[in-house]
């Protein structure tokens, strides 16, 4: 049995990864912590999970606790993730998993060192389309890539974000928040970033009464070590555009034979023109990409928009059963940070900025 234990139970921690554990087998979520008592209560009220804690510390000092999932405001994952390694605990941490690189790098080589199992929740690299996208340009259906464009427009308006507006917590806004998924999408396609040049705007400084000090729209122009241009744009300001399940959410590449277009909000299928095409055409993905390699999760049972998010649960689970390498790790996330890093600078001195190579 490998026992769970879930720092941070708010949202995410109750909407991914309370149903993902509860999917695998010889599982279970042993213990909850959150600092605030009204979440927790109600984390454990719906769960059913009678061990509560308010303190991290506690919840680490359990020898029935073999692995945790960090789903707290950024700025604490890299002490939470570096006290657990230090506990010997296999550790799953939300994205952003730091504030920046050096905290990234400090848990990747801690985790590496204590030999837990580390893995970073860019949790739409589990949608059956990205799946199958990942496959298909480096398959070569689309022939040599040119471009890869990410987007994410959402409409928030000017709802008080909480923690996610407020640097000394959350890092970066829109950057982290959104686009470190679409990053990921970038290294995941395409490869390493070689450079870049971003740009970011703050268009509220108060949300509903409250300061917020970080934008909220960011976009960044980049060229990949394989001389693939990319272009990638977040906002939380596309008024009208709905959010969440709604609004914008494409991932696009285009190669010397053809186009692959992916969007968030329709897992199961996959835009593709070849070349010399009118449009592109819809094409379903196919059975083997539903679900992770091993996921004992039924294909057909519940909302796909909500399913595949379960997966990364297993592969937490599985990489910790097999002693194998979580996918994605936080070398993945670190990576993803090194980018996010290189656009603030950019963003701040408005100038082109290297990315350093995270290995
Ligand atoms: N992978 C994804 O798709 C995805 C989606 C949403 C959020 N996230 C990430 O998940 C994390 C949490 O986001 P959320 O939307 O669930 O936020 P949330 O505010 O709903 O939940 C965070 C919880 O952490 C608790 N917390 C704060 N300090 C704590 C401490 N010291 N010890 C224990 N708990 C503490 C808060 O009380 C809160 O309940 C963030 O890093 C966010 O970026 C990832």
């Amino acid at each position: 049995m490998i026992g769970v234990a879930m720092i941070g139970t708010g949202k995410i921690a109750l909407d991914n990864h309370l149903p993902g554990f509860a999917l695998c087998p010889d599982t279970k979520v042993v213990a909850l912590c959150d600092s605030n008592p009204q979440v927790l209560e109600a984390a454990s009220r719906a769960s059913g999970i009678a061990a509560t804690y308010q303190d991290y510390q506690d919840v680490l000092r359990r020898n029935d606790v073999t692995a945790v999932v960090i789903a707290t405001p950024n700025f604490l994952h890299a002490p939470i993730a570096l006290a657990a390694i230090a506990a010997g605990k296999h550790v799953m941490c939300e994205k952003p998993i730091a504030m920046n690189l050096d905290e990234a790098l400090r848990m990747y080589r801690a985790a590496e060192a204590a030999n837990v199992r580390h893995m970073t929740a860019f949790t739409y690299r589990f949608g059956p389309g990205m799946r199958y996208m990942e496959r298909l340009v480096h398959g070569g259906a689309i022939g040599r890539p040119y471009h890869f464009r990410a987007q994410r427009f959402q409409d928030w308006d000017a709802r008080n974000l909480g923690w996610r507006q407020v640097k000394k917590l959350a890092g970066t806004g829109e950057l982290g928040d959104m686009l470190s998924h679409r990053i990921d999408y970038g290294h995941l396609l395409i490869g390493p970033v070689r450079r870049l040049v971003a740009d970011w705007r703050r268009f509220l400084d108060s949300r509903q009464g409250a300061p917020s000090d970080l934008e909220d729209w960011v976009a960044i122009l980049a060229e990949f070590e394989s001389d693939v241009t990319g272009v990638l744009e977040s906002t939380k300001l596309a008024i009208g555009r709905g959010e969440g399940h709604y609004g914008q959410d494409v991932c696009e590449v285009n190669g010397s034979e053809g186009t692959i277009v992916y969007t968030t909000q329709r897992p199961l299928e996959v835009r593709m023109g070849k070349a010399g095409a009118k449009d592109l055409e819809t094409v379903t993905v196919p059975a083997e990409f539903l679900a992770w390699p091993g996921s004992p999760r039924d294909r057909r049972q519940g909302d796909p928009l909500a399913t595949f998010r379960y997966d990364q649960d297993f592969e937490f689970i599985d990489a910790i059963r097999n002693h194998r390498s979580c996918r994605p790790s936080f070398l993945d996330g670190a990576r993803a940070q090194a980018v996010m890093d290189a656009a603030v600078l950019s963003a701040q001195e408005r100038r082109w900025v290297d990315v350093p190579r995270v290995q």
